[in-house]
């Protein structure tokens, strides 16, 4: 298995819901180690460019909204960015939260017990994490500047 580094943001529900602690404790419990943390304030911009692979699907201006807290009365937008990085950490990070929906997350995944689908149809997924290596690397690197990752 290779080395990699994944990104991982708590969203403004699992902020909003107290769940920053238990995300952390599942991840850190997994062995994955923690090299980097921060508060972000999530502009405009970075939310369109962090999901800008997905601008035109119907959902993607609500997407816009809920990861600047919006819908969860973020203050200053802040949320919490981290990066992980071990053995197949990007897997490995998926697995611990779950399917991106919800509704089909495994029960015992951060997703599956904590996430949920609005009556409007927006998924609240609680944390983000890094899809694939072209996306972890895309990412990390949008979020945070070289210096704020510990060296390996
Ligand atoms: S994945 O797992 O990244 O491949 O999932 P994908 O289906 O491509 O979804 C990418 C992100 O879009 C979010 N999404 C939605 N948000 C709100 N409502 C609906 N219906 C919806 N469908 C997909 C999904 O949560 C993914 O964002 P992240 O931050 O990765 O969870």
């Amino acid at each position: 298995m290779p080395i990699e580094q994944t990104l991982i943001l708590i969203k403004p529900d699992g902020a909003a819901r107290r769940l920053t602690g238990l995300a952390v404790d599942r991840l850190d419990a997994s062995g994955l180690e923690m090299v980097a943390a921060k508060m972000v304030s999530v502009s405009e911009d970075l939310a369109r460019k962090h999901y800008q692979d997905l601008a035109g699907k119907p959902f993607f201006e609500n997407l816009i909204r809920y990861i600047r807290g919006e819908f969860h009365g973020l203050k200053d937008h802040r949320i919490l960015a981290l990066v992980y990085r071990g053995e197949g950490a990007i897997a490995r990070v998926r697995q611990i939260a779950g399917a991106t929906n919800p509704e089909e997350a495994a029960p015992g995944t951060i997703r599956g017990s904590f996430g949920r689908v609005t009556t409007k149809g927006q998924f609240e997924n609680v944390i983000h994490a890094s899809g694939n290596a072209a996306d972890a690397a895309r990412e990390i690197a949008l979020w945070f500047k070289p210096a704020e990752i510990l060296p390996s």
